[in-house]
């Protein structure tokens, strides 16, 4: 399997003073959080019952986002609910270069170890 490739997030940048903020990448609406670690994405609506993750709360020292909605918590590293089983978010990694976010998903990098 390739490995995936970064695209560059519009309407986000390093200078972009609020965090959470409204990205999204092949075609698909994000939100970037700015965690302690960098930054992270995850889809913009909860798989839930799609509130939206624009409400989101960084918790578990910034390695868990909560919905504000029904508070199902998720893991920031590979989507997985915490206390909600079955549930799942998308992640995406977010990279800075040159004053410039760029992510990639990384849910499916964690289902083929190796392939960064
Ligand atoms: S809509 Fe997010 S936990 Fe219910």
């Amino acid at each position: 399997m390739s490995e995936q490739s970064w695209s560059q997030l519009p309407g986000v940048s390093a200078e972009t003073n609020k965090f959470p903020a409204r990205s999204s990448i092949a075609g698909e609406g994000i939100i970037v959080f700015k965690t302690k670690t960098g930054y992270r994405g995850v889809q913009r609506a909860c798989p839930h019952m799609k509130a939206t993750m624009m409400a989101g709360e960084l918790t578990a020292n910034d390695t868990m986002v909560r919905c504000p909605l029904h508070v199902f918590t998720f893991r920031l590293s590979d989507g997985r609910g915490v206390n909600c089983p079955g549930f799942e978010i998308k992640v995406y990694e977010v990279k800075e270069e040159g004053g410039q976010l760029y992510g990639r998903s990384a849910n499916e990098l964690s289902l083929t170890p190796g392939a960064r």
